[in-house]
């Protein structure tokens, strides 16, 4: 079986003597599962999975999703490429602020795994912050303001109304459906999760989708916003990943926040991502 290695105090483990391919073992199927609901993060290294291999691997979790907005592969409707040639070193990166993907979604993703096929000799890591441990330390009255509370999340990057300036787009790579006024719809989710494997508790906000609190403005929700912000992702509660080709890393994307580094203008970096669903939010 796996051996499982911690990688800080909060969030995430390194899996190792697993080949990802062998899902047809229902020890490694459960092994992973719950790895994953333990740790919230799940690093692989030295795999070279195929797409083919990737989707099985993504099943184990739940149901693939396709996801609006964001081309697929072209081939592929549950696969995106995430890439950034070498050449594209104005207008930003996908995923290149602290997100939860997708929470503007009425059923947003479970958890998402990216399969690495090309990385850049420095840079390129992706980060990614426990909102478990974020909710444990909240200060007590922000706690108790986010009790019962509920939180907008809308499509920005890809609406009219919220839309961010053209110049701070991802890179052309990427092709982004953009100004489309169904991703300005208002969904409602719930401002803090509860796992439903574990009944830990865990922030569900982030700086890209959520706009405001239910029941208040953008500008009384913005002062408790970007306290809870600043706290989310203390690097306290963060792993750094540094990819590697071959890398597989899978987490949970109702329990924690990620952000892709922009710091490797000049190389390409290529990376696989699939996600998975499970129940609705309540
Ligand atoms: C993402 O937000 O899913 C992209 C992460 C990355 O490219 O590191």
């Amino acid at each position: 079986m796996p051996q499982i290695q911690r990688l800080t105090g909060f969030l995430g483990a390194q899996m190792q003597g697993t080949d990802l391919r062998a899902l047809d073992d229902p020890d490694l199927r459960s092994a992973l599962r719950s790895a994953l609901a333990e740790h919230q993060l799940l690093i692989i290294r030295d795999q070279s999975l195929s797409i083919e291999d990737q989707k099985r691997l993504t099943e184990v979790f739940g149901e693939l999703m396709q996801l609006p907005y964001v081309a697929p592969m072209h081939d592929d409707p549950s696969v995106i490429a995430v890439l950034k040639e070498a050449h594209e070193d104005s207008g930003g990166v996908f995923g290149g602020e602290w997100h939860s993907d997708f929470s503007f979604l009425d059923n947003p993703p479970a958890g998402s795994v990216l399969n690495a096929q090309e990385i850049p000799p420095v840079g390129g890591d992706t980060l990614w912050s426990s909102q478990i441990a974020a909710f444990e330390t909240l200060p007590e009255h922000l706690k108790s303001f986010l009790d019962g509370r509920r939180a907008v999340h809308v499509g920005k990057p890809y609406g009219v109304k919220f839309a961010p300036p053209s110049e701070a787009r991802a890179n052309a790579s990427i092709r982004m459906t953009r100004g489309d006024p169904e991703a300005d719809c208002e969904v409602l989710h719930p401002a803090v999760l509860i796992n439903p494997d574990t009944g830990a508790r865990a922030l569900y906000l982030n700086p890209i989708y959520t706009t405001r609190f239910d029941g208040m403005t953008e500008e009384e929700s913005r002062p408790f916003l970007e306290q809870i912000y600043k706290h989310a992702v203390r690097p306290d509660f963060s792993v750094r990943h540094k990819w590697r080709a071959g890398d597989v890393v899978i987490w949970d994307n109702r329990m924690t926040l990620h952000y892709a580094t922009n710091d490797y203008a000049g190389f390409r970096r290529l990376i696989y991502r699939t996600t998975f669903r499970s129940s609705p939010l309540e």
